[in-house]
């Protein structure tokens, strides 16, 4: 799907903005504080309704206005939509092709987007969980079933911690352990559940993955992508998993109880990322997490069309300067040739042939756009 056009009123700091976007690559190129990643949020307000940066849609609102407002022009399945949005400092209102959504969900959908912003670097680097977290984001995407299961996982694990925190304490012991024996059953279904979705998730999103994690790296490097879980490595077979997970949970009792909390399970899992051959986490270089964590993501697009069948639009925030020079190029070559996208960036080194020759640019200077050589 392509936005060609994007107009946008009293939105952060611009005051009044109309932009017809390229089909290929589009670069906004500007120093610190411009209005740089504002762009991108007016976007992803378009198709979630929902901004990454904020819960407080009212902060989006230009200081001096009264409303927000946010419009584009979409063209997917060969027809077009335009889509828009005010933002009143109590609410919103979305409208598609001029007909008001007053359900927010029968807006969100129309613009699909992926975006990556600055903190997702941080997903191979960081802590489990941050990648526990984007497994749980990008398969709730596109499954309302596994969002079910883990909302009922979640839930179980409290109570069973509760349960672990008062038994501890020694007050009705036995009872306590009984009931104890109620929730592993639940959880070891729910566990189950989730445990066998993210080893195929993550197996389809590896193949995407690998795939462009090549292209990016000029073919130097071959990224995989694994889960891990104790439970599901040492189950015998992958039916017999809710009755070995309920096992294991009855044998970790005892530690469980000294401890106060639930030692196994989906919410101690992780992914192992590794190239060629070896853990990124432990031995990657900074540069190799922040291509993999960038591959991880952009593997998501594919999905998505597989899911809706049509690209949904890439946001890149501010991820050039992370990369060098070839990976610049590799990335802006492999992904204009298919996926609309609109990048980011405070310095153009590197990339000036490129953008002369494949782009369209523009230049953000305090709220003010302009498109470059036109
Ligand atoms: N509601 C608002 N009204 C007016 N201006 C705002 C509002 N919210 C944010 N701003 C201003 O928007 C400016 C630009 O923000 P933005 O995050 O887009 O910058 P950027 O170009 O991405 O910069 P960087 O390179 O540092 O990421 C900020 O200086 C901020 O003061
Ligand atoms: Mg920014």
């Amino acid at each position: 799907m392509i936005l060609h056009e994007l107009e946008v009123r009293d939105f952060r700091n611009y005051k009044s903005l109309q932009l017809t976007l390229s089909p290929d690559v589009n670069i906004f190129v500007g120093q610190n504080a411009q209005g740089k990643t504002n762009i991108l949020e007016s976007i992803s307000m378009l198709a979630l309704a929902k901004s990454h940066r904020t819960h407080r849609d009212s902060e989006m609102i230009r200081w001096e206005a009264e409303r927000a407002y946010i419009a584009g022009r979409l063209a997917r399945d060969e027809r077009t939509y335009t889509l828009d949005l005010t933002i009143l400092p109590k609410g919103k209102k979305a409208r598609v092709n001029q007909v008001e959504k007053r359900k927010i969900s029968d807006f969100v959908g129309h613009l699909n987007i992926v975006l990556f912003a600055p903190e997702d670097l941080m997903l191979v680097k960081g802590g489990p969980q941050a990648r526990r977290r984007f497994l749980d984001v990008e398969i709730g995407q596109v499954s309302p079933h596994y969002l079910y299961n883990l909302t009922q996982y979640t839930k179980v694990l409290l109570q069973r911690n509760n349960l672990l925190k008062e038994a501890g304490k020694g007050s009705a012991k036995n009872e306590l352990i009984q009931m104890l024996a109620i929730w592993d059953e639940q959880m070891s279904v729910y566990a189950a559940k989730i445990i066998s979705k993210r080893v195929s998730f993550l197996q389809r999103l590896q193949e995407f993955a690998s795939e462009i994690h090549s292209r990016i790296t000029g073919e130097q490097e071959e990224l995989q992508l694994h889960y891990q879980s104790a439970l599901y490595r040492e189950c015998p077979s992958p039916a017999e998993l809710p009755a070995y997970i309920f096992d294991e949970l009855q044998k970790k009792q005892k530690y469980d109880l000294q401890r106060g909390t639930t030692s196994i399970g989906p919410h101690r899992d992780d992914i192992e990322v590794w190239i060629n051959g070896r853990n990124v986490h432990t031995y990657g270089s900074q540069g190799q997490q922040r291509t993999a964590a960038l591959s991880m993501k952009l593997a998501e697009i594919e999905l998505i069309r597989h899911e809706v069948g049509e690209y949904p639009v890439l946001l890149l925030d501010d991820v050039l300067s992370e990369l060098d020079e070839s990976r610049q190029l590799h990335l802006l070559q492999s992904m204009g040739e298919r996926v609309q996208t609109l990048i980011t960036t405070t310095t153009t080194y590197g990339i000036e042939q490129f953008m002369r020759e494949k782009a369209h640019v523009y230049r953000v200077r305090e709220g003010v756009i302009t498109r470059e050589g036109s």
